[in-house]
């Protein structure tokens, strides 16, 4: 490893997103409180133990984080960069989540298209400044021939940054997304779409969930850029911790729950527990929520022998509520779901069971009771919801699953595929999943289960690391 250019730091692994492992909050008495959020990054830096010199680079994102940084508070490992407020909400916001997100799920439809004018080319510039944050932070803080793993759309100018920054460095870049195919990817400005390619291609190299999404980004690479150049491309399919959610889904917080839910659910009229038809997501266009209600409708108008007998829960948390599209989402999401309880309601049965308040115990008790996950997403890099059910289902679930989930990839043989945007298809995919017989519903689960905890987090991670380090080095 040849040395670095100017000043360097000590970690020898870094990570770089936007969201970090932890967040804060200003307490009324003005203490600090600390909250640690999990996932597939979590588990890998924990598997490689605490001498192994990483470095997690994040933003402040909450009024907390914000306090922490300036009273100096922190956690070992992790250094989070106090962005200019208004840089942040028109990179987090104006740029990565509502152009990029929508340019890689596809979701721009008349009338909501995009219109990059003057006002996005100031965002764009707030987008530039924020990655340039990131990469200087990571130039700084990197030890000599160290391993950087950049994650995902906020930061896809970082690995090109930091490359001439440090071109000492081992630079990998994971996209937890699809990529768009070459004919919707070019609705960005040229200049702009070229940006997107040639930072990412700053990387050594390139991870994704999918082999699609992979296929994709070289289709861009091959038409909007000079091919890949020295840079590799790596497919790793994230998968469910069974471990800790079997573990997680006994405790005593999920069991309270699991009663409470029972409680709302309810008895069919002869007695028996009511069927459940489960879904659980961030309230996010992607996830196809109101196709996911409309399709139920048309289950208990096509099946009316379902009615009483079934209820569908429905948890959808909020997400990125800064953006006027999610907060109308939000609200159909609630007004369907009204309008379904007052149409097809009785006395005893409330047919969508809607919660909106984030509460992961909760989430894990309705894994435990679904006889039907619901997964019907219009694109989705991964989707873990639908890998976590079946490993957590108390009788083994079946699954209701998109054919335009990466997840699908990997379960598609024993999932009941859906085309997300047929909500009558759905309908009929819902009758069928509640009407597999419980031997063979239970022996699918089980392969389900297999296949979606095949490359466990810790696994995913190291994975990674591991093909980073063992590339040929910048300098050979
Ligand atoms: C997706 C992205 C993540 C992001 C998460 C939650 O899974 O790939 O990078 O953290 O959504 O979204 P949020 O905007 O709340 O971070």
């Amino acid at each position: 490893t040849q040395d670095a250019p100017g000043a360097h730091g000590a970690a020898k692994v870094l990570v770089a997103s936007n969201r970090g492992p932890v967040s804060y909050e200003v307490r009324d008495d003005g203490s600090l409180h600390s909250r640690r959020g999990g996932g597939g990054v979590v588990s890998g830096l924990s598997a490689i133990g605490p001498d192994a010199g990483a470095l997690w680079v994040c933003s402040a994102l909450s009024d907390g984080d914000r306090e922490a940084v300036r009273r100096g508070v922190g956690e070992d490992g992790v250094l989070m960069l106090d962005i200019p407020a208004d840089v942040h909400a028109d990179a987090y916001n104006g740029i990565a989540n509502s152009v990029l997100w929508f340019v890689h799920h596809m979701l721009y439809q008349t009338p909501l298209e995009p219109v990059f004018d003057a006002e996005f080319r100031r965002r764009w510039a707030s987008y530039e400044a924020y990655n340039r944050a990131f990469a200087e932070a990571l130039a700084g803080q990197a030890a000599p021939g160290a391993a950087v793993l950049v994650q995902d759309y906020h930061l896809t100018l970082v690995p090109g940054m930091l490359r001439e920054l440090r071109p000492d460095l081992r630079i990998g870049h994971f996209s937890h997304t699809p990529w768009a195919p070459p004919e919707y990817f070019r609705m960005l400005p040229d200049d702009i779409a070229e940006q997107v390619l040639r930072g990412m291609l700053g990387a050594d190299r390139l991870g994704f969930l999918t082999r699609r999404w992979a296929d994709a980004f070289e289709a861009c690479c091959a038409r909007f850029a000079d091919g890949l150049g020295g840079t590799r491309i790596g497919v790793h399919g994230l998968g469910a911790d069974a471990d800790f959610l079997r573990e997680r889904s006994h405790r005593a917080d999920v069991t309270e729950r699991m009663t409470a839910l029972r409680d709302e659910i309810g008895s069919a009229p002869d007695g028996t527990p009511r069927r459940t038809i489960v879904r659980v997501d961030r309230t996010e266009l992607s996830k196809n929520i109101v196709r996911g209600l409309l399709s139920y409708r048309q289950l208990l108008d096509d099946h009316p022998e379902w009615r009483e007998r079934v209820v569908h829960v429905a948890f959808a948390y909020p997400s990125r509520q800064d953006l006027a599209v999610y907060r109308d989402y939000t609200a159909e999401v609630q007004r369907l779901a009204d309008e379904l309880n007052s149409q097809y309601g009785t006395p005893g049965w409330t047919p969508v069971v809607l919660h909106v308040k984030d509460d992961f115990a909760r989430s894990l008790a309705a894994y435990r009771l679904a006889d039907v996950a619901l997964v019907n997403p219009i694109r989705d890099g991964m989707n873990l919801v639908a890998k976590e059910v079946p490993v957590v289902s108390d009788e083994g679930c079946a699954l209701v699953l998109s054919r335009e989930a990466g997840a699908h990839e990997e379960l598609g043989e024993d999932a009941i595929t859906v085309n997300p945007y047929d909500v009558v298809g759905t309908a009929r995919a819902l009758h069928e999943a509640l009407s597999v017989r419980p031997e063979e519903r239970a022996e699918r689960s089980k392969r389900l289960a297999a296949a979606a905890t095949a490359l466990p987090p810790a696994q995913w991670f190291l994975d990674q690391l591991h093909a980073l380090e063992e590339q040929p080095g910048p300098s050979a």
